[in-house]
C-alpha cells in the first residue's frame, strides 16, 4: 500500500503516519525528518536544508527529490510505504507519480489531514520531537512517560527551530501557495481523501483506518 499523506505543517500527518506504518507494517518516510537527521549529523545537505527550513521555506525540489527517490527505492519500500511531508510541490507529485508508473505501480490513497491554521499555532508551541527515532509529542496533548525523555528511544526531546511563532506563520504561508494545490491534484486523480484533524488523535486514527481499510 503506498500512502501520501497531505496537510498543513502541524495537522498531524506525523503523528497519524506512524500509527498507519506500525498497523500496516510499512516504513513512515518523512523528508522533514531525514533533513533533520541531517542537521544533527552536520552533514553538507543538513546544513543547506536548514537555511531553507528556519526561515519556514522549502527546500528545492532538485535535493528534495533526489533525496526521497533515493529512500523509496531501498528494499524496505518493496511493500509500500507512508509518505509524510512529500510531496509538497506539483513537480514533486509529477516526478513521484513517473517514478511509480515506471514500476507499473500506483499511489493507493492521498490523506488531507484537514486543520484550520488558528489550530496550528497553537498546536507547534507545545510540541517536541525525537530527532533519533522521529517521535512527536505534546505537552499537554501528548506528554511523554519523562519530561523531555523519548519513551521510544530513550533519547532528549527538542523543540525545533523552525516551531517559532514567527516561523510557523511562514510555514502556514508557503503551504497555502505551494502544497495546497495538491489536494486539486489528488482529487483529480480520485485518490483523494479528507479527514477532519481537528478531532482526537485517536478519532483521526480510527478515521484513517476506515479509510485504508
Ligand atoms: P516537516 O517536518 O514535514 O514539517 P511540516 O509539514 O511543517 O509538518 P510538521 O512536522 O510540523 O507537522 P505534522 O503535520 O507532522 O504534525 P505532528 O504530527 O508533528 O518539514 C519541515 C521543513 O522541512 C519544511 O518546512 C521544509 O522546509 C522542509 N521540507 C520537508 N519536506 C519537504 C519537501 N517535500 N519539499 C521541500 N521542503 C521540504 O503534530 C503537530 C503537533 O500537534 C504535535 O505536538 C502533536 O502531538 C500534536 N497533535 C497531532 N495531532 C493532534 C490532534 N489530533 N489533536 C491535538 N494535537 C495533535
Ligand atoms: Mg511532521
Ligand atoms: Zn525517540
Amino acid at each position: 500500500m503506498k500512502i501520501i499523506m497531505l496537510g498543513a505543517p502541524g495537522a498531524g500527518k506525523g503523528t497519524q503516519a506512524k500509527q498507519i506504518a506500525e498497523k500496516y507494517d510499512i516504513p513512515h518516510v518523512s523528508t522533514g525528518d531525514i533533513f533533520r537527521a541531517n542537521i544533527k549529523e552536520g552533514t553538507a545537505l543538513g546544513m543547506e536544508a536548514k537555511s531553507y527550513m528556519d526561515k519556514g521555506a522549502l527546500v528545492p525540489d532538485e535535493l528534495t527529490v533526489k533525496i526521497l527517490l533515493d529512500r523509496v527505492a531501498k528494499d524496505d519500500c518493496k511493500n509500500g510505504y507512508v509518505l509524510d511531508g512529500f510531496p509538497r510541490t506539483i513537480p514533486q507529485a509529477e516526478v513521484l507519480d513517473k517514478a511509480v508508473a515506471e514500476l507499473g505501480e500506483t499511489i493507493d490513497y492521498a490523506i488531507n489531514v484537514d486543520v484550520p491554521d488558528e489550530n496550528i499555532i497553537k498546536r507547534m508551541s507545545g510540541r517536541r520531537a525525537c530527532v533519533k527515532c522521529g517521535a512527536t509529542y505534546h505537552i499537554v496533548n501528548v506528554p511523554p512517560k519523562t519530561e523531555g525523555i523519548c519513551d521510544v528511544c530513550g533519547e532528549k526531546l527538542i523543540v525545533r527551530d523552525d516551531d517559532k511563532e514567527e516561523t510557523v506563520k511562514n510555514r502556514l504561508n508557503t503551504y497555502h501557495e505551494q502544497t495546497q494545490p495538491l489536494i486539486d491534484y489528488y482529487s483529480n486523480k480520485g485518490i483523494l481523501k479528507e479527514v477532519d484533524g481537528t478531532k482526537d488523535m485517536k478519532e483521526v486514527f480510527d478515521d484513517i483506518v476506515k479509510i485504508l481499510g
